[in-house]
């Protein structure tokens, strides 16, 4: 029994929790067979906005999407500064090239792994310095823990900076009681099944309590639409959530206010258990996290990496690289100085087995393997 491996994330758990429930929802769409913005799709908009308290909450095809809808509703295209963390997924700064304009890495505060304010202030006058335009800002909420947007938006707002929140990986999060989703100009997640909230599939949303913007994306999002369906008053995309993931994911937000308990306990316990001996991640005050990852700073990855796997323990190494070290990024500009504390975390972080449904027993066998590795 104890040398069972342990599921990082375990998604079978939960599915056999609502299995039945899934089934029924997954029926009713194939029974109404409106597969494309069925009624579950609105139904689960409006639960998306209760939840959040977001005024607009549209659902997509998935996160990268969300993300680029938002910067096409706001015309960003060459010249256009984007402001991008480079320790995050590749997502954040893969739709600001797409649509033409430029990523400008800056750094991240090595306490939260989410911007650092005075990378982002300096970054400001560099891009101005090198003729782009500084337009938009995408604070990313890694690993769970919202960015602090108020922080960005004090210096985003002197410079007219657009804030776009990616909190792909921290749906259900607060910062000061406010539910991630209302922070930001706009704020987008994903729905990928790994998120804390994931679908069975892909799927994303965005938010916004901006019905100007709210109108322009939701056009965006269908082509491009006007009023009528055929007719198209702007460049838009096909980014719709599928009614089927829609029925799937309000099964899973019945359930998803518990499961980010529970993987608030797994994180309380992993943090006294290896209090002393890792170097455990940090919540800013006013912040709560759905522990999207729960990430440790080590010296020594491999060896604990080599040990846990020995113990039966996954772990995984999000990410390895910088994005400003990435051949497909290292020719976009950074902050002057670059990003050292990017770079550094990159060889030093180490996520560890976390879902809602890990029990006490594996969650000592992850800490015992942590710490047998750090110690021996
Ligand atoms: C920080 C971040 N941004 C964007 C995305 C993109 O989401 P998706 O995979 O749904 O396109 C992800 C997840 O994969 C992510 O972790």
């Amino acid at each position: 029994m104890s040398n069972q491996p342990i599921q990082f994330i375990d998604l079978a758990a939960q599915q056999a929790k609502i299995r039945d429930k899934v089934d029924a929802g997954i029926a009713r769409v194939l029974d109404h067979g409106q597969y494309i913005m069925g009624p579950e799709v609105k139904e689960f908009e409006q639960q998306l906005s209760d939840f959040t308290g977001a005024t607009h909450a549209f659902g997509c095809a998935n996160g990268t999407d969300a993300l680029a809808v938002v910067l096409m509703a706001w015309e960003v295209g060459p010249g256009d500064a984007v402001f991008v963390p480079s320790f995050t997924y590749v997502a954040s700064a893969e739709v600001v090239a797409m649509l033409g304009a430029t990523p400008f890495f800056v750094d991240v505060d090595e306490a939260t792994f989410n911007i650092d304010a005075d990378s982002f202030a300096k970054a400001i006058g560099d891009a101005t310095e090198q003729g782009l335009a500084p337009s938009v800002v995408v604070p990313v909420d890694l690993f769970g823990q919202p960015a602090n947007v108020p922080e960005i938006q004090r210096i985003a707002e002197k410079h007219g900076i657009k804030i776009l929140v990616d909190a792909a990986q921290s749906f259900g999060a607060t910062l000061h009681n406010k539910r991630v989703g209302t922070w930001g100009h706009a704020s987008t997640t994903s729905f990928f099944p790994a998120k804390p909230l994931g679908c069975y599939g892909d799927g994303g949303a965005i938010f916004t309590d901006d019905d100007d913007l709210a109108a322009v994306i939701n056009s965006i999002r269908l082509h491009g639409k006007g009023s009528q369906k055929y007719d198209n008053v702007r460049i838009g995309m096909n980014s719709r959530l599928d009614t089927i993931q829609a029925a799937i994911l309000k099964e899973k937000l019945a359930i998803f206010p518990g499961e980010v308990e529970a993987r608030d306990r797994v994180a309380a316990r992993y943090a006294e258990g290896l209090k002393g001996v890792a170097r455990t991640p940090k919540l800013m005050d006013g912040a709560t996290s759905v522990w999207a990852q729960y990430t440790l700073i080590v010296e020594n990855r491999d060896n604990i990496q080599a040990h846990c796997k020995e113990a039966g323990v996954p772990t995984v190494v999000y990410y390895p690289m910088a994005l400003s070290q990435q051949t497909g990024y290292k020719h976009f500009p950074s902050v002057s100085g670059g990003t050292p504390v990017s770079d550094a975390l990159s060889g030093k972080v180490l996520s560890l087995p976390m879902h809602p449904y890990l029990g006490e027993a594996e969650q000592d066998r992850v800490i015992d393997a942590v710490a047998g590795a750090l110690k021996g």
